[in-house]
């Protein structure tokens, strides 16, 4: 039998592969997305960026807890005009289709940051709606006003595909996804962390300088396939599976719940960045084991009950 073949199509974006890095653990720097284009992803994403520089919340800002992270980073990030030069000089280099992840602390800051990187040869843009505890950013996404405004706003500033990251900390993920699609999302990424905390036993008080963060890790992942199947019961357009996936079989489970694509974030902070090449051989194995010649036989597998 010939190797199963991996590409997939996601968004009209053609990728060699389905693995892409979650935004935030590298990709803010040429050098980090330089790293990650060498790693054997289909594609990638940049940390989010806004329209004004941010330093980001003081330290502590990350904590370990069993299986996964908690961090408050504060969504720090150089803002848009040095992002832009960064990404002029790094993109040649990197030769696989960029997403760029966008956060805004109103609706319309979305679609603003969206029309000032358009120009630039990116393969298009994830919004980031769903930060845990940025006051603004997260309550964009949860409110449907709000994230339908920020969705719009965006689709009007450019025609390349849009995917909404939408957060596991909602009343109704799958009401949520079809707003984002009925206000011009291509694509929907399922999930990003859930709002957390850690105390610190000594000091009797939060360990975080920011209080809360986003829960990352093994412990995210039983809820954001949950939030993965759910939307691929809701919605038409594509989703991207991102939450504690360490292996192949953690891919496995999310292509079976409905997923087209998955990304990786924590598990390179545990695994370093051959934690690509050993998804993409194990998934490989496993479709061969299995006699499928390609993904599509395992994308939504699990609602077929
Ligand atoms: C931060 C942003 C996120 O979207 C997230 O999930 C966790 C942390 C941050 O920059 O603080």
């Amino acid at each position: 039998m010939v190797k199963p073949c991996l590409q997939v199509e996601l968004a009209g974006v053609k990728l060699e592969n389905p693995l892409m890095n979650a935004s935030g653990i590298l990709g803010l720097t040429s050098y980090s997305l330089a790293r990650l284009a060498e790693a054997g992803l289909g594609a990638l994403v940049t940390k989010s960026i806004g329209l004004k520089p941010r330093l980001g919340n003081p330290n502590p800002t990350v904590v370990e807890v069993p299986g996964g992270l908690v961090n408050s980073m504060g969504l720090p990030n150089p803002g848009l005009e040095a992002f832009k030069s960064e990404l002029e000089e790094s993109l040649p280099k990197i030769g696989k289709p960029l997403f760029v992840s966008v956060f805004g602390f109103s609706p319309e800051e979305y679609g603003e940051a969206v029309k000032r990187l358009d120009r630039l040869p990116v393969a298009g843009f994830e919004l980031n709606v769903s930060c845990p505890h940025m006051g603004g950013v997260g309550e964009i996404g949860g409110s449907p006003e709000a994230l339908r405004e920020a969705v719009r706003g965006a689709r009007a500033s450019t025609g390349k595909p849009l995917l909404v990251k939408l957060s596991p900390n909602l009343t109704s993920f799958a009401e949520a996804a079809r707003v984002a699609e009925e206000a011009g999302a291509d694509g929907i990424v399922a999930t990003n962390t859930v709002r957390s905390m850690v105390i610190d036993l000594e000091a009797e008080r939060p360990l975080l300088a920011g209080v809360y963060g986003g829960l990352s890790g093994l412990p995210l992942k039983p809820v954001a396939l949950r939030c993965v199947y759910e939307a691929y019961e809701a919605v038409k357009i594509p989703i991207v599976g991102c939450g504690g996936i360490f292996t192949w079989r953690d891919a496995a489970e999310y292509f079976m719940a409905g997923a087209v694509a998955i990304q990786v974030g924590t598990a390179i902070a545990y695994r370093g960045l051959e934690v690509f090449r050993d998804i993409l051989s194990g998934l490989s194995a496993y479709l061969e084991a299995k006699g499928l010649d390609d993904l599509g036989g395992l994308v939504g597998a699990a609602h077929k009950r």
